[in-house]
C-alpha cells in the first residue's frame, strides 16, 4: 500500500497566456497579456496598452503549444501524467468578450486538445480564466471593475460548460483569485489599467476598485459554479488561490496579530468567500480602515450562498515571514513579499524553498475548509544550462520537488483530503511575473529564449525520467536513478 492514495492523480499545469502562442491566429482576440513586454527580476514588464511594431511580446508566440499540443501532451503521457491542469484562453472563444455567439475555431482547437488528454486517458483541469481576460474588457470597462463582467464571464463560461460536456470533469474558475487582494493583481488579475499606469510591477493602484472588481469575481464564480453543476451533475468546480504562507517574524504578539490580519486578507479572505458563501467577519474592519465600500445588488449575497466551490486549489512556492517592525527589510515572493526567514534558503528570484510549509498548510486548509484539496502549482524556477550532449541535469529541480512530495506524503497521513498534484509550468514556458524563459520550471526543456530566439525543440530534462518513476511508484519511490 502506498502512503498517498491510489486514486491519486499526479501531472503538471500550464496557462493558455503562457505556452499557447498564436496569439492572433484563428480569430483569437487581444489578451491582457499580449500588451505586456518581456521583463526580468529586476526589470518590470511594460504595459503598452497598443500592439507596438517593434516590441517583443513573449506571449505572441510563447512556446507555441498552439502547434505542438500533439507533441507536448504525448510526452506529458511518457511521464505517465494522469492529470493535465490546463486554462482555455477566454479570447480564442470570445475575442472581446463581447461577441453575442463564439468563435467556433477556438472551441475546435481546445476539441482538439481535449481529445489528444483523453487518448491518452489524461484527465483534463481546465482554469476557466488564467491571468488574461480579452483586452477589449479593460478597454471598454476597466475590466472586473464594472459589474457588466459578470455576465459576459458567466456566458463564456456557460459556453464551455456545453461544448466540453462528458469530457471534462474538473474546472477551476479563477487562477489565483485572491491575487487580486494585492496591487500586483489589479491588472493580471482583474484587468483593472488605471490611468497612469505603465509598469506592470508598479501599477496605480486603486484597493476600491480591486475589491469591487474582487466582488464582481465572486458573483460571476458562484453563478458559473451554479451553471455547470446545472448543465452536468458530475462537473467538479474548485477555487484556486495562491497561498502565500506567513509565519511571524518573532514570537512578538504584535508579529503574530499582524502574521494573522495579513493571513486573513490574503489567505483566507477569498477561500472563505467561495467555499463558505459569505463575507467573512474580519473583512469589515478591514474595509473600513482603507475606505473601501462594496456596492452589492440585490441577490449577490444568495448567489455567494448558491454557488460554493466542491473542492480547494492553490499554488505553492514559497513561505514569507511578517513582522510588525516598519523598518525590517521585506524579501521578494509570487506577487508578495514578505520578511527574510533566516532558517530558509530562496530560489535566484528571490522566493524562499519551504517544503515543510507545504505540510503545514495543507493541514490549515484542510482545518478550515474541510473539503478536498489540490495542489495546482508547485516548482522551483531556475536557469537551465544543455549540456554538451545534449542533456539537462537539473538535479537542483527534482531536489525542490522531491522535498515538497515527501511533505505531501506528511500531510496526507496527518489525515489531509489531498487528491492531486500538477506541479507548475511542467513543460517550460514563459513567466508570469516577468515574461523570461530563463525561468524555467519544465520537466521538458523548450529551446526558446529571453529574445525570441530559439528552435522550439523540445527535450527530456533529468527530472523528466524522475518523475516518471514517482509518478509510477505512486510517490514512493523520490530518489534520483539514472536514466
Ligand atoms: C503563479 C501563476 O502565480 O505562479 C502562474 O498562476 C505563474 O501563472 C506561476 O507562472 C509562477 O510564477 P512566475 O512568475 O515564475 O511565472
Amino acid at each position: 500500500m502506498t502512503i498517498l492514495p491510489d486514486d491519486f492523480m499526479w501531472g503538471g499545469a500550464v496557462a493558455a497566456n503562457q505556452c499557447e502562442g498564436a496569439w492572433n491566429e484563428d480569430g483569437k482576440g487581444i489578451s491582457i497579456s499580449d500588451v505586456c513586454t518581456g521583463g526580468s527580476h529586476t526589470q518590470s514588464k511594460r504595459i503598452t496598452r497598443e500592439i507596438e511594431e517593434d516590441t517583443f511580446y513573449p506571449s505572441h508566440e510563447a512556446i507555441d503549444f498552439y502547434h505542438h499540443y500533439k507533441e507536448d501532451i504525448a510526452l506529458m503521457a511518457e511521464m505517465g501524467f494522469e492529470v493535465f491542469r490546463f486554462s482555455i484562453a477566454w479570447t480564442r472563444i470570445f475575442p472581446t468578450g463581447m461577441e453575442a455567439e463564439p468563435n467556433e475555431a477556438g472551441l475546435e482547437f481546445y476539441d482538439q486538445v481535449i481529445d489528444e488528454c483523453l487518448k491518452h486517458d489524461i484527465e483534463p483541469l481546465i482554469t476557466i480564466s488564467h491571468y488574461e481576460m480579452p483586452f477589449a474588457l479593460t478597454e471598454k470597462y476597466n475590466g472586473w471593475a464594472s459589474r457588466e463582467v459578470i455576465d459576459l464571464f458567466v456566458k463564456y463560461a456557460k459556453t464551455l460548460f456545453k461544448r466540453y460536456k462528458g469530457k471534462v470533469k474538473y474546472w477551476l474558475t479563477f487562477n489565483e483569485i485572491n491575487s487580486g487582494t494585492l496591487p500586483m493583481g489589479g491588472f493580471l488579475s482583474l484587468g483593472i489599467l488605471n490611468e497612469e499606469t505603465t509598469d506592470f510591477t508598479d501599477q496605480v493602484d486603486d484597493p476600491q476598485l480591486r475589491f469591487q472588481g474582487l466582488h464582481h469575481q465572486f458573483v460571476a464564480s458562484a453563478l458559473a459554479v451554479k451553471a455547470a453543476h446545472e448543465i452536468d451533475p458530475d462537473y467538479q468546480v474548485g477555487s484556486m488561490n495562491i497561498q502565500a504562507t506567513f509565519y511571524p517574524r518573532t514570537c512578538n504578539p504584535d508579529d503574530i496579530i499582524a502574521t494573522q490580519k495579513q493571513d486573513q486578507i490574503v489567505n483566507y479572505f477569498c477561500g472563505d468567500v467561495q467555499v463558505k458563501g459569505e463575507y467573512p467577519f474580519y473583512i469589515d474592519r478591514y474595509f473600513n480602515e482603507n475606505d473601501i465600500e462594496i456596492e452589492m445588488e440585490a441577490g449577490d449575497l444568495e448567489i455567494l450562498k448558491e454557488g460554493t466551490v466542491d473542492y480547494y486549489t492553490f499554488s505553492y512556492y514559497m513561505s514569507n515571514c511578517v513582522s510588525a517592525d516598519p523598518d525590517i527589510d521585506q524579501s521578494d515572493g509570487n506577487i508578495i513579499g514578505g520578511v527574510e526567514n533566516p532558517y530558509l534558503e530562496s530560489s535566484e528570484w528571490g522566493w524562499q524553498i519551504d517544503p515543510k510549509g507545504l505540510r503545514y498548510t495543507l493541514n490549515y486548509l484542510y482545518d478550515r475548509y474541510q473539503i478536498p484539496l489540490m495542489v495546482v502549482e508547485n516548482g522551483l524556477g531556475a536557469k537551465d544550462e544543455v549540456e554538451e550532449d545534449g542533456s539537462i541535469n537539473d538535479d537542483y529541480r527534482i531536489d525542490y520537488l522531491r522535498r515538497h512530495i515527501e511533505q505531501m506524503k506528511e500531510a496526507v497521513k496527518d489525515g489531509v483530503d489531498l487528491q492531486a498534484y500538477t506541479p507548475w509550468g511542467c513543460i517550460d514556458l514563459v513567466s508570469a511575473s516577468t515574461g523570461e524563459m530563463r525561468k524555467r520550471y519544465g520537466f521538458i526543456y523548450v529551446d526558446k529564449h529571453d529574445d525570441g530566439s530559439g528552435t522550439l525543440e523540445r527535450k527530456p530534462k533529468q527530472s523528466f525520467y524522475w518523475y516518471q518513476n514517482v509518478i509510477k511508484s505512486n510517490g514512493e519511490e523520490l530518489e534520483v536513478e539514472s536514466k
